[in-house]
């Protein structure tokens, strides 16, 4: 029996130029410095440019991706966006990235999982790949949530930014049952029972805007500790790994105490925990991929090192995926 390996054959980010200090917040809202460093490990977030829109930061990311790929624009015959902040509600992110690549094969479109959104953006990108449905995919996180982010409420502001990472992963045709190399499980969950606990109070068939983030924060704190932990166990699980066996954790990058739950729940030393949650806070759909990369260009995550991605978002949605790099 054959198998398809999907391998992750390179990895781009892009984050804009322009950065929010805690200090510059303080100025806007009732906030300080020590109040989000202590509740988040938030130092500064980044915002895109006047103009500067989803597709721009995601194209950057992709191009990057390429390069470390050593691959062209013309090999991939798949995209995926995992977005929720899209430039417009029509075409797709991923339509309008494939043609600014001048990309004229294959497929391209969004997948909606907010936070978890690049999680899932794998999954599905893993199942054409494995059919034999396409050759080499981007996958990517891109999100402008500064867009989405009501600057008055100074719970929610503080915490969000702008960036976007990308992935290219690539089919390639291997002998045995069981994969061993690049992508080998992945795990996704939503329950839409806690819709008001983390959404958008806007929307184009609801109210014709775009609407404003609103988040119950210390509750999604609680489901995202426990939801998360969860994943990991199960992920491991299936893949008939050991937790211990992992060698870098990447996880959604909401709040540095999140990070640091999780790891103590599951005994996990958090000098294997990718954290760049103080450089650009949440940024949704792209703290994944913004994490991942950051993590392989410093040199801690190399070729061969078993990797858990995972994240909890609005819907609830959460999820986690395993990869061999
Ligand atoms: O990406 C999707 C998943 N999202 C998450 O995982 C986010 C999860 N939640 C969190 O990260 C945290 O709950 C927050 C960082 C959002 C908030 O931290 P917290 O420790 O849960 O604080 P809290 O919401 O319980 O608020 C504590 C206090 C409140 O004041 P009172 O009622 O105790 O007087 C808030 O009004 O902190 C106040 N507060 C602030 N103070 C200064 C809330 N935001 C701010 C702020 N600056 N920016």
């Amino acid at each position: 029996m054959t198998d398809q390996t999907v391998r992750i054959a390179g990895v781009g980010a892009y984050l804009p130029s322009r950065v929010l200090s805690n200090e510059d917040l303080s100025t806007m809202v009732d906030t300080s410095d020590s109040w989000i460093r202590e509740r988040t490990g938030i130092a500064q977030r980044h915002i895109a440019a006047e103009g500067e829109t989803t597709a721009d930061l995601a194209g950057i990311a992709c191009r990057r991706a390429l390069e470390h790929a050593g691959m062209d624009a013309s090999d991939i015959d798949l995209i995926v966006v995992a977005t929720t902040t899209p430039d417009f509600t029509f075409p797709s992110t991923g339509t309008l990235l494939q043609g600014r690549l001048g990309i004229a094969q294959g497929a391209a479109f969004d997948v909606q999982a907010v936070c978890t959104g690049f999680v899932y953006a794998l999954a599905v990108a893993d199942g054409f790949l494995a059919r034999g449905q396409a050759r080499n995919a981007l996958v990517v996180g891109a999100e402008t949530m500064s867009r989405i982010v009501d600057w008055t409420d100074r719970a929610t502001c503080v915490l969000f930014g702008d960036g976007a990472g990308a992935m290219v992963l690539s089919a390639e045709e291997t002998p045995g049952e069981h994969r061993e190399n690049g992508l080998l499980a992945t795990y996704l969950r939503s329950d839409g029972r806690y819709k008001d606990l983390l959404h958008v109070d806007g929307g184009p068939s609801s109210t014709q805007t775009v609407g404003h983030l609103r988040m119950a924060g210390n509750q999604v704190f609680r489901h995202a500790v426990t939801n998360i932990a969860e994943s990991m166990t199960t992920i491991a699980g299936q893949a008939g790994v050991e937790i211990a066996d992992i060698d870098w954790f990447v996880p959604h990058q909401a709040n540095q105490r999140i990070l640091e739950g999780v790891a103590k729940k599951l005994k996990i030393p958090t000098a294997k925990v990718v954290s760049t949650v103080s450089d650009h806070g949440n940024t949704s759909a792209a703290s994944v991929p913004l994490a991942f990369e950051r993590a392989v260009h410093d040199g801690r995550i190399g070729r061969g090192d078993l990797v858990l991605m995972e994240a909890l978002g609005g819907g609830f949605t959460w999820g986690a995926a395993l990869a061999r790099f």
